[in-house]
């Protein structure tokens, strides 16, 4: 196996060397709590905090920096306003080449200021849930430091859910507010978020307040006068100034909704100051972020890459980020590095899926930009194959910058097995090793973490019970991560995915039981079950075995009206590679359905195992021969 070496650039500044660097992780193990009170530092508090951390796994209570007041807003954007304010907070890319803009500290900080007073003046306070349905726009990242700023918890809908998923996530949140756009065009595909707010809307009573952002300049046919209230209109009106509110460290930042094992998604909940202090950390280190650099991630916002890493990472370091609303194959493939070269990006953060569809378009797209701006690189959302790794690095970075793989997960908040830029060498397709605080340990090949660390939720919105029996009761006193993972004799991590029925399809999670959900409302539908198999551009897609009820013909009518269901209820990216009808699913004499022989049958593996506990063998073989 090729490594390769961490200092493949100058460093200006170098912090730590690798020696100083490994005796830092070494205290931060042995003592977390002076070491993360050392970091809190680098946080702006309103009132000192009492106590580093305090709590347990067992009772699944978990508290970083008790006592202390901040505000997550005031960090990432008030505290860089008087020196700083005319650097660059943001710079936006729109779909096409030709629409672009910027918003430096200053500007940032009045956008936020006036949308906070809109909240307020639409009635939301402190605690209010908030929910945010927006296309790649700057107004995406103002409304969360707007909620942020004034204590409401936001919670992101990526706008690629369907109104019916948008309706559960406003309904579980209880959100009376929501902040969208009309409509978004992403690539040569228009996305009518406003029309699927009205849809979901018709399920969610209790919603008093729309806010939208007319991006088409389109007359909306369902204005509703009561409710919706043109963005720019109603900010306009506002006065400047909007003081923070002071967040005890522990009050709830934002509420972000995951995919799980059952069918229902879980709204991940992250706190103030341990969430924040963890994002800003990580991010400065593990890009060895230096002040000045642009810094570009390609992730959306709807997901905790776009929270942690577009939004409070990097800005709480008052750094430059990109946020780009297009695709990138649209209008050709060499619109990232197109993008790279206009802006001078420095650090470029992206996901395993976008690398694969440009590979597969071969090196002239790439060829024909400079990309010498870039010293470092990033990749994260699923294990990225070797031969992908080589590729990102000797074509696109040229051969000097060091890729940054990062496993995380939206529980973790922010990195946790990941490289650190100019300390870490690097070996294609491991992310390497832990970050500060963290002690990972694998139990049967699947990976758990030690202790506590601050960026991690803090609870499941509505349901605390089910955070500690997912996480934390699987093994006494150990995080569960629900990944497998095996590490090499020099101690890097190697992640293989999933161990449970969750499914990374271009890097976005989704529930093999909230596939199978959608698939039985369907009337016809008796019984289904889902699986993953490995797919050369998605990384995984979803294969569907279905059981249609007496008397129904499987057709390839049904075929699409199965997958337009799935599109309603969850959305286009949850769609099945393939749907397979059968008259009958393996089960354990118990009734269980046997998913691993699924798995494998999906996947052409013959190698089954053991089949004595199946109640009837018979079915195996048919299930095989009538295989996509
Ligand atoms: C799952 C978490 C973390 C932000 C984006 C996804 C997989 C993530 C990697 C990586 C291998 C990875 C894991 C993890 N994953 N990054 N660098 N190498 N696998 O967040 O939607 O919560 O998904 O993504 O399976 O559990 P998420």
């Amino acid at each position: 196996m090729h490594c390769y070496p961490a200092n493949l650039y100058h460093r200006k500044t170098a912090p730590y060397d690798k020696i100083e660097f490994d005796a830092l992780y070494a205290q931060s193990i042995q003592d977390p709590a002076g070491f993360w009170a050392e970091q809190s530092k680098k946080l702006a508090w309103f009132q000192p905090w009492e106590q580093v951390f305090e709590g347990s796994f067992e009772k699944g209570d978990i508290s970083w920096f008790r006592g202390g007041k901040l505000n997550a807003c005031y960090n990432c954007v008030d505290r860089h306003v008087e020196k700083h304010g005319d650097e660059k907070a943001l710079l936006w890319e729109g779909n096409t080449p030709r629409e672009s803009s910027s918003l430096s500290y200053s500007e940032l900080y009045l956008a936020v200021c006036q949308l906070a007073n809109a909240l307020k003046s639409r009635g939301v306070t402190k605690g209010d849930r908030v929910c945010i349905y927006m296309p790649m726009i700057m107004e995406a990242a103002i409304a969360m430091l707007a909620c942020a700023r004034i204590g409401a918890v936001h919670s992101v809908v990526f706008g690629g859910f369907s109104s019916d998923a948008l309706a559960n996530r406003i309904t579980d949140a209880d959100c009376k507010c929501i902040i969208t756009a009309d409509e978004t065009e992403r690539g040569t595909k228009k996305i009518p978020l406003k029309k699927n707010v009205d849809e979901a809307l018709k399920h969610c009573c209790d919603v008093h307040t729309v806010i939208v952002v007319n991006q088409s300049q389109k007359s909306t046919e369902t204005w509703n006068d009561d409710r919706d209230h043109d963005y720019y209109t109603l900010v306009s009106q506002q006065p400047t100034c909007c003081p923070c509110e002071e967040m005890d460290a522990e009050d709830p930042l934002f509420i972000l909704y995951t995919s799980g094992s059952t069918g229902k998604p879980k709204g991940i909940l992250h706190t103030n100051a341990g969430y924040l202090l963890y994002s800003m950390v990580s991010f400065q280190t593990v890009f060895d972020y230096q002040p000045g650099e642009v810094y570009w991630c390609t992730a959306d916002i709807g997901w905790i890459t776009g929270h942690s890493y577009v939004v409070y990472g990097p800005l709480a370091n008052r750094a430059t980020s990109v946020i780009f609303a297009g695709v990138p194959n649209y209008p050709d493939m060499s619109r990232y590095w197109q993008i790279v070269d206009k802006y001078q990006v420095n650090i470029f953060y992206t996901a395993p899926t976008a690398l694969r569809t440009l590979m597969a378009a071969g090196d002239e797209p790439v060829k024909s930009t400079w990309r010498t701006s870039l010293r470092c690189l990033g990749s994260v959302g699923e294990p990225i194959n070797p031969e992908v790794w080589e590729w990102y690095f000797h074509v696109i970075g040229n051969g000097h910058c060091p890729i940054m793989d990062t496993w995380w997960q939206t529980e973790t908040g922010g990195f946790l097995i990941t490289p650190i830029a100019g300390i870490t060498n690097l070996k294609p397709g491991s992310a390497t090793l832990p970050f500060f605080g963290i002690q990972p340990t694998l139990v049967e090949g699947e990976l758990y973490i030690e202790a506590s660390w601050p960026g991690q939720m803090r609870s499941i919105y509505n349901d605390h019970q089910r955070f500690i029996t997912t996480y934390l009761s699987q093994v006494k006193n150990k995080y569960c991560t629900g990944d497998g993972a095996h590490q090499d004799d020099d101690g890097y991590y190697w992640l293989t995915g999933r161990v449970d029925d969750v499914i990374k399809v271009s890097g976005h999670r989704v529930g093999s039981a909230e596939v199978e959900s959608a698939l039985v409302d369907d009337h016809r539908v008796a019984e289904a079950a889902v699986v993953s198999i490995p797919h050369a551009i998605k990384g995984e897609s979803i294969y569907a075995f279905v059981i249609l009820k007496q008397n129904q013909i499987p057709t390839d009518t049904l075929k699409s009206a199965l997958k337009d269901q799935i599109k309603k209820e969850i959305g286009a990216f949850a769609v099945p590679e393939h749907i397979q009808f059968a008259n009958d699913l393996p089960k354990t004499r118990s009734g269980k359905i046997m998913r691993r022989l699924l798995r494998k049958i999906a996947n052409g593996d013959d190698d089954l195992g053991d089949i004595s506990t199946l109640a009837d063998p018979d079915i195996i073989h048919t299930l095989i021969q009538n295989k996509l």
